[in-house]
Order: structure tokens, then C-alpha cells, then sequence
């Protein structure tokens, strides 16, 4: 089989096309590309089907896993591909890694070391039990993310453009060290032992029961279910589309209750926002997905993210 690869400007990505077996999949396509490239690796490669001239219309993304026969026309033996560069990739596991790493390391700076000298203030600190456990809080919950990372998740994309790392660790790192300025100042004003208990106590069972909800999420994706979307079922999944997504806020609401800072909120309201847009994704994919139709289930009545608003 003869592929012609050209750009979405129309050159020839590689100059007289590729002879190809006629058994060979989109990931022999794409290793063929490589090798001839050098250049652009699998991951990199986002390979579409051409559309006709002006239209409008998303085209075909070509799955690596299916054999290149199923995009041909009739019985020709020539296929013309139309070429992306995704730009540079990592893993997502790296990716969630360094998100998560920079908040665990720069949270207990600002607790163990004198930073705030820098800051101005000079006298000596005391430190209120409530900035112990939300230090003690704060690590076990970016070191059950990455735990969760690397043993638990079942990542549906290897990879992720190189440029999310800079944004996301912006997004963590400045967020994470934000907070713990205000949480271990010299001049933190602790709330009542009552009130810290009942925060971080729900906080501790949200933090539970989101891993709980990862580990139901994992479970979708094995021993043969495949490795495409599922329902997500059990647990406050049978009210919720993205029980994790819900529980993950309510255990920053925890943290909050319990530390009292307005970085805090701002940065529990930020995140939800962000949570409740892909909430909002998945859930319409679901039901796209699981439609009842041709003998597919149909997605059961669920909240979105968060009863009873969404
Ligand atoms: N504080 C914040 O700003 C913030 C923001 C976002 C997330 N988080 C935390 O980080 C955790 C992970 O975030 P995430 O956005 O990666 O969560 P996610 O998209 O819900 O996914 C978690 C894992 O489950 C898989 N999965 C999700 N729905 C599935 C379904 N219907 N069928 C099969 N597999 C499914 C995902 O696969 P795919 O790889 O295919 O998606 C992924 O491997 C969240 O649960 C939350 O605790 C925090």
C-alpha cells in the first residue's frame, strides 16, 4: 500500500510517499513516518484523513491501533494522510509528578525555615498545633496524588505537549506557595480547636474517599472492560459523573474550614471552576457515548459534578 503524508498546508512530508504492507496498522504508519523523519515521533503525530476543499467538518483522526485498510476507499491501494506535528510530548505521569512535586516541597519551607525574616518580620515564631496538621495534611494529600500517579490512574493518552508542564507547575507551584505563606505567617491567627477538628476531620474522609473514587475509576479500565471510556459506577458514583472531581473539592473545603485563609478559598473556587468545566466535558462525552441507541446502555440520570447545583 502506497501513503502519501502531506502537511494541512499540502507538502509532502516525505518526498515520494511510503510503501507499507497491506496488513500494516496506523502505528506502522507512524513509525514509518519517524524513521523517515527522524523527527516526529509516534506520540507527536496527530494523522487525519484529508477533507474535500472548504469544508467545514472535523476530519477522521486516524486510531493507531487499526489496520490502514479500514481508511482506504474502495479496493485502491493508496491512502493520503494528512500530517500535525503535536509539538514536543512527555508522559502524563511526568507531567502530574513535577505539578504535584512543587507544592510538597515548597509548603514545608515556609513551615520549617525562616522565610518570613526575609519577608521583614524578625521576632520569633510560635507555631499553632492547627499549622502542624495542615502541613501534615497538605504533604499526605501531594503525596497520595503522586502515589495515585504512577500506581493507581490508567491514563488514556500517554502523553501531553511539553508546554502544560510550564503552565500547570505556574498554576501549582504559585497557588501551593501562596497559600503556605499565609498559613505558617508569624501572625496566623489559629481558629477555635472545634472548628479545626470538624475541617480537617471532613477533609481527611473527602481526601479518603477521593482516593476511593480512583481506585473505582481504575477499575474500569481492567481485566477486559477495554480501554475506551466506561460509566462509572459504585459508591458516589451512582449520584455524581465525577464523584472524584466532587470529592476533591469538598476536601479543599476541609483544608479551609480548618486553616481559614482567603488564598485558601481563592485558590478551592479557582479549582472547582476548573474541575466543574471538565465535569461538565465528561459528562456530555458519556452521554454521547452511552446513548441507548444500537444496543448501547444508556448513561443513567446523574449529577454532573456537585448536587444539588450541577
Ligand atoms: N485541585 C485541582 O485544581 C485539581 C484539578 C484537577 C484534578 N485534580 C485531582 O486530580 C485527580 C485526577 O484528575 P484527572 O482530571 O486526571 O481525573 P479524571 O480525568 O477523572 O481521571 C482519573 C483517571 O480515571 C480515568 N477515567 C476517568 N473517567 C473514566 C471513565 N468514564 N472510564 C474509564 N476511565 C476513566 C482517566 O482516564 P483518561 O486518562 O482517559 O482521562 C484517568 O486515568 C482528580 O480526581 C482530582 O482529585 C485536582
Amino acid at each position: 500500500m502506497k501513503v502519501t503524508v502531506t502537511t494541512r498546508s499540502g507538502r509532502e512530508l516525505v518526498k515520494g510517499g511510503l510503501q507499507l504492507t497491506d496488513s500494516a496498522t496506523v502505528a506502522d504508519l507512524q513509525e514509518a513516518i519517524h524513521k523517515r523523519t527522524k523527527r516526529y515521533y509516534p506520540s507527536r503525530q496527530r494523522l487525519t484523513l484529508p477533507l474535500p476543499s472548504g469544508s467545514k467538518e472535523r476530519p477522521t483522526v486516524l486510531n493507531y491501533k487499526k489496520s490502514l485498510k479500514e481508511y482506504v476507499d474502495g479496493n485502491t491501494s493508496e491512502l493520503t494522510i494528512v500530517f500535525k506535528d503535536l509539538g514536543p510530548q512527555v508522559n502524563y505521569s511526568t507531567l502530574f509528578f513535577f505539578e504535584y512535586l512543587g507544592p510538597l516541597i515548597l509548603y514545608p519551607i515556609f513551615y520549617y525555615f525562616p522565610v518570613y525574616k526575609f519577608f521583614g518580620y524578625k521576632g520569633d515564631r510560635v507555631i499553632h498545633p492547627v499549622q502542624t496538621y495542615a502541613l501534615y495534611y497538605w504533604c499526605f494529600h501531594y503525596f497520595k496524588r503522586i502515589m495515585e500517579t504512577f500506581f493507581v490512574h490508567r491514563f488514556s493518552h500517554a502523553t501531553s505537549p511539553v508546554s502544560n508542564v510550564f503552565r500547570n507547575c505556574a498554576y501549582y507551584w504559585t497557588f501551593g506557595a501562596w497559600i503556605a505563606y499565609y498559613v505558617n505567617h508569624p501572625l496566623y491567627t489559629p481558629v477555635n480547636d472545634l472548628q479545626m477538628k470538624i475541617g480537617l476531620g471532613f477533609g481527611l474522609l473527602c481526601q479518603i474517599s477521593n482516593f476511593y473514587c480512583h481506585i473505582l475509576l481504575r477499575n474500569l479500565r481492567g481485566s477486559g472492560a477495554g480501554s475506551g471510556y466506561q460509566i462509572p459506577r459504585g459508591f458516589l458514583f451512582n449520584i455524581v459523573t465525577c464523584a472524584n472531581y466532587t470529592t476533591e473539592i469538598y476536601q479543599w473545603l476541609g483544608f479551609n474550614i480548618a486553616t481559614q485563609t482567603i488564598a485558601g478559598y481563592v485558590f478551592m473556587v479557582v479549582a472547582a471552576g476548573i474541575m466543574t468545566n471538565w465535569a461538565l466535558a465528561k459528562h456530555r462525552r458519556l452521554k454521547k457515548l452511552f446513548d441507548g441507541k444500537d444496543g448501547r446502555p444508556k448513561y443513567p440520570r446523574r449529577w454532573v459534578i456537585l448536587p444539588p447545583f450541577l
